[in-house]
């Protein structure tokens, strides 16, 4: 279930929606009767003007009564408008209709990032009986000089949200080959070329990483491929990883209850990949992408892989498996591996819900990015923060790199002593060890893949985080 919210640019006639929503101090123009003014209604509110804050009003409009909500726009930034929006669309849910109005000077920029955030807002993902459905129309009094930038954002949301729908979907329908059907269907509609790896194909390449790691289950690995092919290309190659465990128990290195409860998002990283592909060319961005999805549903089972197992990695590295809860990094080493001889691409950024400890050391609202690049990194930073999927750099520390020495094979896939600690850093080394010292970037989505309530811009369950930082990155669609 996609944003079931459409936007409209309308100009201002006698045709009304059921609600108008005009920013505080903006113009509210002739029909409008307040039944106090302005300033006293919001100090009677103890409102601000701040992004998020709306105040419902009921006003005359001939005899009839009609709402008006007065929202806060602070600063008018991108980002204090992308909340505003979606205080508003929030506040307009069960209706049909919501008029919009912006004050003058926001410009298309302003516009864009009102109607990203009210359509992120929007995203629902229901099954069964519905609650509230989100507001069917989103009407913008505007300037038609902004539709252009609005349209390229409304891409950019659907494309979010098609990753929150991926990951929200229920392990019991999304194994690996459903995830693969997912991506081809994307391939089909988006113009662009799909390979799925069977389980055979993985074992006749050697990708010993997502074999080992889906060896448990009942549902088959796959490898997935995507590839975008520029119109126009600016001669580069980048090659998105996305993590695509479909549901992670831990394997036998079992989790808890607790700990379970919401690892059908632990695809979010191949998700991302997937929504991103699919909206490349809406966006025209002119670097050649492939995407790489290594999905596995990580089980227990008289078949699993044991603590103690040796498997052999796509390329040929050995890698002794000390903790099956540590598969995320086991599936992206192929993958990365591959990507490394194979697709020959100027950068490789990977994206995976890969550990608990990023969410320890950076909280919810941020994600971690470790890169080999100091160039990549400040690229990434700066998409993050304009497009509101916002990083923190994290330092791959050399010192650390002992901790992933095993006795018997190459690498050892956890800190087995716990002597080094820092296990986002540990974790992001290993990856480092595939990328065949490309320009590389990983980004530990852990933290910021899920949502605990409807906040902002997100709603509570998968947020798609990394997707409008990606396309920002790879065609400055709100730049
Ligand atoms: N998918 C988990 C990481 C995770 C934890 C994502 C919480 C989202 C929320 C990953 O596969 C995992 O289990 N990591 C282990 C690594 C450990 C065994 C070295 C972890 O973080 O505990
Ligand atoms: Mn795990
Ligand atoms: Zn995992």
């Amino acid at each position: 279930m996609p944003i079931e919210t459409a936007l409209r640019f309308v100009q201002p006639s006698g045709q009304h929606a059921d609600l108008l929503a005009v920013p505080f101090g903006g113009d509210l123009t002739a029909d409008v009767e307040l039944p106090v003014p302005v300033p006293a209604l919001l100090a009677h509110h103890e409102a601000k003007g701040e992004p998020g804050e709306v105040v419902e009003v009921p006003v005359a409009h001939g005899d009839a009564v009609r709402r008006v909500l007065l929202y806060g726009i602070g600063d008018a930034t991108p980002r204090a408008l992308r909340k505003a929006g979606g205080a508003v669309a929030r506040r307009a849910r069960g209706r049909r209709s919501i008029d919009v109005t912006l004050p003058p000077g926001v410009g298309e920029q302003g516009w864009s990032a009102l109607a990203e955030g009210a359509l992120l807002a929007s995203y629902t993902m229901r099954i069964g009986a519905s609650r509230t459905k989100a507001v069917e129309e989103i009407r913008f009094l505007g300037p038609e000089e902004a539709r252009p930038a609005v349209e390229r954002a409304e891409v950019a949301a659907r494309a979010t949200a098609l990753a929150r729908d991926l990951s929200n979907t229920p392990s019991s329908e999304k194994n690996p080959a459903w995830l693969a059907d997912r991506a081809v269907e994307v391939a089909g509609r988006s113009g662009l070329t799909a390979k799925v790896w069977s389980p055979g194909d993985l074992a006749a390449e050697g990708f010993g990483g997502i074999l080992a790691v889906g060896q448990g289950s009942a549902s088959p690995p796959r490898l997935i491929q995507l590839a975008y092919e520029p119109e126009d290309p600016d001669g580069t190659h980048v090659v998105l990883v996305g993590k695509g465990i479909t549901f992670d128990s831990g394997g036998l290195s079992l989790k808890p209850t607790d700990g379970m409860k919401f690892m059908k998002t632990d695809m979010a990283g191949g998700a991302v990949v997937i929504a991103v592909l699919g909206a490349l060319r809406e966006l025209g961005a002119r670097a050649r992408v492939t995407g790489l999805v290594a999905a596995a549903e990580n089980m227990p089972s008289g078949t699993a892989q044991r603590p103690g197992d040796v498997i052999t990695h796509y390329g040929g590295r050995t890698v002794e498996v000390l903790n099956t809860d540590a598969e995320g990094r086991l599936v992206l080493a192929d993958a990365l591996a591959y990507a490394d001889d194979v697709l020959d691409p100027d950068t490789v950024v990977d994206l995976a819900t890969l550990t608990g400890a990023i969410s320890i050391a950076l909280g919810r609202d941020i994600g971690a990015v470790f890169s080999s690049s100091d160039d990549l990194a400040k690229e990434l930073l700066e998409a993050g923060r304009v497009s509101g999927d916002p990083l923190w750099r994290m330092p791959l520390i050399d010192d650390y790199r002992p901790a992933l020495d095993s006795q018997v094979a190459d690498l050892s896939n956890i800190d087995s002593e716990g002597k080094y600690g820092g296990g986002a850093i540990t974790a992001a080394l290993f990856l480092r060890e595939f990328t065949g010292g490309r320009r590389w970037a990983h980004l530990d989505i852990a933290g910021v893949s899920r949502s605990t309530a409807d906040d902002g811009v997100l709603t509570k369950g998968a947020t798609g985080f990394g997707t409008r930082l990606l396309l920002e990155w790879l065609s400055g669609y709100r730049s």
